[in-house]
């Protein structure tokens, strides 16, 4: 094991930030996921992709701050479902082999979202 950050191995902001734009494109054009992501502004989305880059970096041992929400707070009340959740978590591993991340790396970033999936799933 290494002794550096997931947030390190993973090759840093940057690669967060690739990771992300690659992400979430898949998720607003899966038919089941898009409602999610319908009648938002591009501001709005702007806002959450940020928040997201920024909640990654944080939660894999960068020193960023991150000044959203909580999982549990932000995905409350949304109707988020089992089969959501798998799409979710489907896609982040497409993305994954797309950008040739490999174990431990990939294994680690999908078992830390899995973790989050109490907080998210209603
Ligand atoms: C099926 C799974 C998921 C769906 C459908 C989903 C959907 C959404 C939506 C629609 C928002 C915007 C909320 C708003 O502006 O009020 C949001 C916010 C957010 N999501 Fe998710 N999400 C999912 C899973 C995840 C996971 C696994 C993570 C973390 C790796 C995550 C991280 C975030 C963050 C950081 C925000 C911003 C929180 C804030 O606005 O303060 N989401 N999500």
């Amino acid at each position: 094991m290494s002794d550096k950050s997931l947030y390190e191995r993973l090759g840093g902001y940057d690669v967060l930030v690739i990771a992300v734009d690659n992400i979430l494109p898949r998720l607003m054009a899966d038919e089941k996921l898009a409602r999610f992501w319908q009648n938002r502004s591009n501001d709005g989305i702007a806002r959450e992709r940020q928040l997201l880059i920024d909640y990654l970096a944080s939660a894999s041992g960068g020193s960023m701050l991150y000044t959203g929400r909580e999982m549990k707070l932000s995905h409350e009340g949304m109707g988020i479902d089992e089969e959501d959740w798998s799409r979710f978590t489907n896609h982040v591993a497409e993305a994954l082999d797309s950008l040739s991340v490999a174990d431990p790396e990939r294994g680690d970033v999908l078992g830390f979202i899995d973790s989050l999936k109490a907080d998210i799933v209603d």
